[in-house]
C-alpha cells in the first residue's frame, strides 16, 4: 500500500461527501503528502485509479499548487513569498537572507534535512506582508532579524 490502509479507508469515507470523486483530490494530495513526505508516482497512480482520473490529469492539478510537491522536503519546509506585496515590503531581501542563512537556493533542501527553501507565489498573507509559510505555520511583518528567531525556533525543535 502506498499510502496505510487507515489513510485510504479515510479517502472512501470521505469521497462520498463531494459531489465528485475529483472535488476531492487535492485534499487526498495533501494528506497522502503528510503522512509520505511528498507525492510520489505511486501515490498520483494511486490516487488516479480512486478517482478514475489519468495520471497526467492529477500531475496537472500537482503543478498549479506550490504547497504540492513531488519531490522529498526538509522537515520544515520554507516558502518565501515574493508577489506583488511582499515584494514591495522587502521580500527578494529576505529570500536572498534565507538563501544564504540556510546556504541553499530555491527548491533545495539543507544537507541535514531540516530545511528545505521555496520562493512562491502570493500565500494569502498580503496585508501582513513580507510573510513566510513554514509547513502550515504562517509568519507576518517580517525582517531578516526576526526572520532569524523564527527559523532558530523551528531548529531548536528538529
Ligand atoms: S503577496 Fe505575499 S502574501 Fe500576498
Amino acid at each position: 500500500m502506498v499510502i496505510s490502509e487507515k489513510l485510504d479507508k479515510f479517502f472512501d469515507e470521505k469521497m462520498k461527501e463531494y459531489p465528485t470523486s475529483r472535488s476531492f483530490l487535492v485534499p487526498m494530495l495533501l494528506y497522502s503528502q503528510d503522512e509520505v513526505g511528498f507525492i510520489s508516482d505511486e501515490v498520483i497512480a494511486h490516487l488516479a485509479k480512486k478517482t478514475g482520473l489519468t495520471e497526467l490529469e492529477v500531475r496537472n492539478v500537482i503543478s498549479y499548487y506550490s504547497m504540492l510537491r513531488t519531490k522529498p522536503a526538509g522537515k520544515f519546509n520554507v516558502q518565501v513569498c515574493t508577489n506583488i506585496c511582499c515584494m514591495l515590503r522587502g521580500a527578494d531581501e529576505l529570500f536572498e537572507h534565507c538563501k544564504s542563512k540556510l546556504g541553499i537556493g530555491h527548491k533545495q533542501t539543507t544537507p541535514d534535512g531540516v530545511f528545505s527553501l521555496e520562493e512562491v507565489e502570493c500565500i494569502g498573507a498580503c496585508s501582513w506582508a513580507p510573510a513566510v509559510q513554514v509547513n502550515y505555520d504562517f509568519h507576518e511583518n517580517l525582517t531578516p532579524e526576526k526572520l532569524d528567531a523564527v527559523l532558530e525556533g523551528y531548529k531548536k525543535n528538529e
